[in-house]
């Protein structure tokens, strides 16, 4: 007999039934009520078992984490929390647990301790919530640029260029070194050129190979795992995260920006619609969480009225001029609110004064253009001022900054003058410059970091739990 899944067995449409469901035991109570989930849904299956009619050895192994499958009849439950369970008939043991060492009980474990169990982890309800949502948000991305024609682009993860001109990248080595191997003059190997005589990096973009695809595609995105070696111990910064890149021809800044607020709005409301069971759960995980904290620094809003409150309201758009004289005006020294001042135009903004903007002084989600051009990466456009580009950055609250993009430069001389400023070689980009040589034409992209977009939308506070297997100075087992 095919298995139905818990979610479905919960929309009671089998009522009456003979089923059979298989699962994992979550908990099991006075040797009667078992508590099953197959990851279907955030709610468990209640299983009812007159233990009378069980060997007592068969019941001993209903144990937290043990697989099982249980036949049955799905009837209407008398007990409170459940519209159905199941009656059981019969009850196979799949996989033991023992619940000595099976390290996720049934009781609430610290963030921290299931870090260190990442791959049992999703095991739990939070978990497993937020891998739902994750799921769900990425599906919500192809939806949105697949239903509005743009062309889906795999880009390189082994690349020769430094598309943020950073220089935060991960080095690609090869273990199998065969005599070829390149070597340097005292006859070791040279890693620098490990790459069949090349010097090769994982992509910390897939922006620029994106651009040279927008100039003939109109409209495409790259989706897909990005690296930065940025030693940066922070709960919004990962060594591999997931990047959303659209790149369009033809758009121009505020085209750009029109876009991010579109999609990022679209992905928002889809996940509302289709996660509303999570997201509620993922809603009350955080009001008890806030229980501990004082009032002051409880959120004013649930989980669910923040995302609403994305979705009715435009984000603000504001200049990084502007931005810098509202800092300015703020940031009196008496009462210390940032720990690095603004004292000048031209200083890159902190994520303190980022989450000023956005939580204390704007209240809303705040696009920042115009960014001044040596804080900015060499293919910005150059704004007829000769000083900003028209760069955007899209900060939301709690999390600081979602998005980056910009308008690029297409005039092939002033690109080419900004990367002999820059010292980036021509010769290495010189695919990159044909897109300005042959038909190039004004477009704009972004990239949304995709593991800040779950931050936000599952309320959770650290990158490292949202993420399957983070990547961090301090996490790179499994
Ligand atoms: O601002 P960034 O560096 O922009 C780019 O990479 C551009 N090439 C994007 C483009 O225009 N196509 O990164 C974009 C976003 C950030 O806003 C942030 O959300 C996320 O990627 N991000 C990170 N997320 C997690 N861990 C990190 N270390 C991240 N670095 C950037
Ligand atoms: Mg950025």
């Amino acid at each position: 007999m095919r298995h139905t899944k818990v979610i479905d067995l919960l929309n009671g449409s089998s009522l009456l039934q003979e089923i059979t469901a298989k699962g994992w035991v979550k908990t099991f109570r006075n040797n009667q009520f078992i508590a099953l989930n197959d990851g279907s849904t955030i709610h468990n299956i209640q299983c009812v078992v007159d233990f009378e009619n069980f060997p007592a050895e068969l019941l001993k192994k209903v144990t937290t984490g043990a697989a099982i499958a249980v036949k049955g009849t799905l009837i209407e439950s008398q007990g409170a929390g459940q519209k159905f369970e199941i009656q059981v008939k019969s009850l196979e043991i799949l996989g033991e647990s023992d619940p000595e060492k099976f390290p996720i009980q049934p009781k609430k474990h610290s963030l921290e301790f299931l870090r260190e169990n990442a791959h049992l982890r999703v095991r739990t309800n939070v978990f497993g919530a937020i891998m739902r949502v994750r799921s769900v948000l990425s599906y919500a991305v192809h939806k949105y640029f697949q239903e509005s024609g743009f062309v889906y682009v795999n880009t390189p993860i082994i690349t020769g260029s430094d598309a943020e001109g950073a220089g935060e990248m991960f080095q690609v080595t090869s273990l199998s070194l065969d005599g070829n191997a390149p070597k340097n003059e005292d006859g070791t190997i040279n890693y620098k050129e490990d790459f069949f005589g090349k010097h090769t990096n994982l992509t910390v973009s897939g922006q620029l190979e994106a651009e040279t695809y927008a100039m003939a595609l109109g409209q495409v995105y790259t989706f897909g795992p990005t690296f930065r070696a940025e030693n940066s111990n922070t709960s919004r910064h990962l060594a591999e995260f997931w990047m959303i890149e659209p790149e369009v021809a033809f758009n121009d800044l505020d085209a750009n920006m029109d876009l991010a607020e579109d999609f990022i709005k679209s992905i928002i409301r889809h996940v509302m619609e289709k996660c509303e069971d999570d997201l509620k759960f993922l809603e009350q995980r955080l009001k008890d969480e806030e229980k501990s904290k004082p009032q002051a620094e409880r959120s004013e809003m649930s989980l669910i009225e923040k995302l609403q409150f994305v979705l009715e309201n435009n984000f603000k758009r504001v200049s990084y001029t502007e931005a810098i004289d509202i800092l300015k005006a703020s940031k009196p020294n008496k009462n210390k609110k940032f720990q690095y001042i603004i004292e000048e135009w031209g200083a890159d903004l902190q994520s303190e004064h980022e989450r000023f903007l956005v939580e204390k002084h704007f209240k809303c989600p705040v696009i920042l253009f115009d960014y001044p051009a040596n804080i900015k990466a060499f293919y910005m456009r150059l704004n007829e001022d000769g000083k900003t580009v028209r760069a955007m950055d899209i900060l939301f609250p709690g999390i600081g900054e979602i998005v980056g993009g910009s308008q690029r430069e297409e005039r092939y001389d002033v690109l080419v003058e900004k990367m002999k400023a820059l010292d980036i070689s021509e010769e290495e980009l010189w695919w990159y410059l044909d897109t300005r040589r042959f038909g190039s034409a004004v477009h704009s992209g972004f990239g949304l970091g995709f593991e800040r977009m779950v931050l936000f939308v599952t309320g959770m506070t650290n990158i490292r739990d949202v993420i399957p297997f983070p990547r961090t100075p301090q996490n790179a087992e499994f």
